[in-house]
């Protein structure tokens, strides 16, 4: 059995006000919560949920990293700073991301490499626009995004990957895929781990991404091959989050 996961990703969402609203409520709701939760939260608060969380079961992330280890790179933050303030996690390659910051398959690649370098656990995501599903390219797209990852890394690595498969179309829209559509592609990623090494296929958990709430996570997260959750929206409101958590 693999252990449920579900990781909120708050975007450029917060406040020092509302981080300590929000991760008071979820610590409150944590003794009854069975499934991995991860919060991965803009750099600028990593240090105050790393004191809120002490000692708790809550795991911090952040959600984007630079290839480069330190130097002159201005604005930019590295894998050695995120883990310095116990972050154990980094969303690598999120659509937005991808669509608005020019991430190549190449680029997400290199940064999982990096990630997985310097001890942090990629939440590597993929997933294909309307258009793309529209015109039938679901599958191709993600194996593409898959592929140029297992290529670089190997499929080794992946024993230390969290996949996110995110439909663009979902994201941040409140149209969710049903669970048939998001079982049918966490099926296929899984056999394309399968292609390579069997054992990992059933290890590596793969994540949900795209408008989950708490109406719809635990149809989700009963379908096979759905891990848990990547959770955008619905994970800045600690009542909201807690029901997914407890919904594996
Ligand atoms: P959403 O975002 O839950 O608001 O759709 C998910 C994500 O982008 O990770």
């Amino acid at each position: 059995m693999r252990q449920i996961i579900v990781a909120g990703n708050w975007k450029m969402n917060a406040s020092k006000e509302t981080v300590n609203a929000l991760i008071m409520g979820i610590l409150e709701g944590m003794p009854d919560v069975k499934s991995e939760v991860i919060v991965c939260v803009p750099y600028p608060y990593l240090s105050q949920v790393e004191a809120l969380a002490t000692h708790s079961q809550l795991h911090l992330g952040a959600q984007d990293l630079n290839i480069n280890t330190s130097g002159a790179f201005t604005g930019e933050v590295s894998a050695d700073m995120i883990k310095d303030f116990g972050a154990e996690y980094v969303v690598v390659g999120h659509s937005e991301r991808r669509s608005l910051y020019g991430e190549s398959d190449e680029i997400v690649a290199e940064k999982v490499q990096v990630a997985l370098d310097s001890g942090l656990t990629p939440l590597f995501c993929i997933g294909e626009s309307l258009g793309e599903r529209e015109s039938n390219n679901t599958q191709s797209v993600v194996a593409r995004q898959m592929n140029a990852v297992i290529d670089r890394v190997g499929i080794e690595a992946f024993k230390g990957i969290i996949i996110a498969y995110e439909p663009v179309w979902a994201i941040g829209t409140g149209v969710t895929a049903t669970p048939q559509q998001a079982q049918e592609t966490h099926a296929f990623i899984r056999g394309l781990l399968a292609e390579n090494d069997a054992d990992i296929a059933q290890s590596t958990p793969i994540l949900y991404g795209g408008s989950m709430n708490p109406a719809n996570a635990e149809e989700l997260i009963a379908c096979a091959d759905i891990d848990g959750g990547l959770i955008g929206g619905a994970s800045l409101k600690s009542d909201d989050f807690l029901h997914i958590c407890k919904a594996g």
